[in-house]
């Protein structure tokens, strides 16, 4: 598939393809202990944009990387997101009841074993990380394992997602909002960038330094957006619960800056993302046509 096939056929080969790789790396549904099992492949299989993996090939195809090598450094960004998201939902946090339009794994299973599939889908992100070379130079690969360990730890999107749940009420200011969505959701998009950067051909520090600028503006654009949909999208859209942030007095850019004022942000960070692509001209087609798709998404 070449850069003159139509975005949209391209992302809907990706997200078949990581479906496909995400079924077979996951336990199957019967080996014991099958309930675990089942869930973990609820959680996973058959739902949600595949965002993360879409920016992972993306990146990859910057720097020409072997697909069958991206296939599991996307595999291993969205285990780590489909485990952020089952614990997101769980009572102590979000208390979501809707998920890619399917009722929650503690719903659908129980909460015990909603906390061990969202433990296990991140050790087996690990994993599937860890199991083969994904770059010829092992130090490379052993950087992409402390990225992605980062992205997802107290200084990534569990940090962010405790600052989340510790300002329930409270009115952040701006920096203070800002950093929330940097940790909790760009930190993961972020890896996901480069982490399918790092599959390929070396980048200059230059262009490793506009990628990174790329891919934070595109992590931040992308949780405000969230904001966004949740207070103006509706449920059944969505395919999770909308109106939940105001519901649960969220710290938010729509709560800070009202809807304009946030889609105004999301239009900044977008120009600027853009930017950042410039000079790699059209090696960097399908990371601005997806940045294009983050910001406009209805869902
Ligand atoms: C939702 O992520 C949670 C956030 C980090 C905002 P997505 O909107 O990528 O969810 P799916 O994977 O498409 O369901
Ligand atoms: C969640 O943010 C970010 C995660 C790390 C999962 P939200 O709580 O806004 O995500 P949704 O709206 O439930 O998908
Ligand atoms: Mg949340
Ligand atoms: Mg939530
Ligand atoms: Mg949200």
């Amino acid at each position: 598939m070449d850069s003159s096939t139509p975005f949209s056929d391209w992302m809907q080969a990706v997200q078949a393809r990581v479906e496909t790789v995400l079924d077979t790396l996951l336990p199957a549904a019967g080996q014991h202990p099958a309930r675990l099992h089942q869930a973990m492949r609820y959680a996973v299989l058959d739902g949600g944009k595949r965002v993360r993996p879409l920016l992972t090939f993306a990146a990859g195809e910057l720097v020409g990387a072997d697909p069958a090598r991206l296939d599991h450094a996307a595999a291993a960004v969205e285990l780590i997101h489909a485990y952020s998201l089952v614990h997101d939902d769980m009572p102590p946090m979000d208390n979501d009841t809707l998920r890619r339009g399917k009722p929650t794994v503690h719903v659908k299973y129980d909460e015990a074993t909603a906390l061990l599939a969202g433990d296990a889908l991140q050790t087996a992100a690990f994993d599937v990380l860890t199991a083969r070379p994904l770059s010829d130079d092992a130090a490379v690969q052993l950087q992409m394992i402390r990225t992605l360990a980062l992205a997802s730890g107290s200084h990534g999107m569990c940090g962010g997602q405790g600052i989340d749940l510790y300002s329930v009420g409270e009115s952040l200011s701006l920096p203070q909002l800002e950093l929330m969505h940097i940790l909790k959701t760009g930190a993961l998009i972020r890896a996901s960038v480069l982490l399918g950067a790092a599959c390929g051909a070396v980048l200059s520090d230059d262009e490793k330094a506009r990628l990174d600028h790329f891919a934070k503006c595109v992590g931040l654009a992308f949780q405000v957006v969230d904001d966004i949909l949740d207070e103006e999208a509706d449920t059944a859209t969505l395919g999770k619960t909308a109106g939940k942030d105001a519901a649960n007095h969220k710290p938010t850019y729509v709560a800070l800056l009202g809807l304009k004022g946030a889609k105004e942000k999301a239009a900044e960070l977008l120009a600027d993302a853009h930017s950042a692509l410039a000079p790699f001209g059209d090696r960097a087609a399908r990371l601005a046509q997806l940045a294009d798709f983050i910001v406009d998404r209805r869902f």
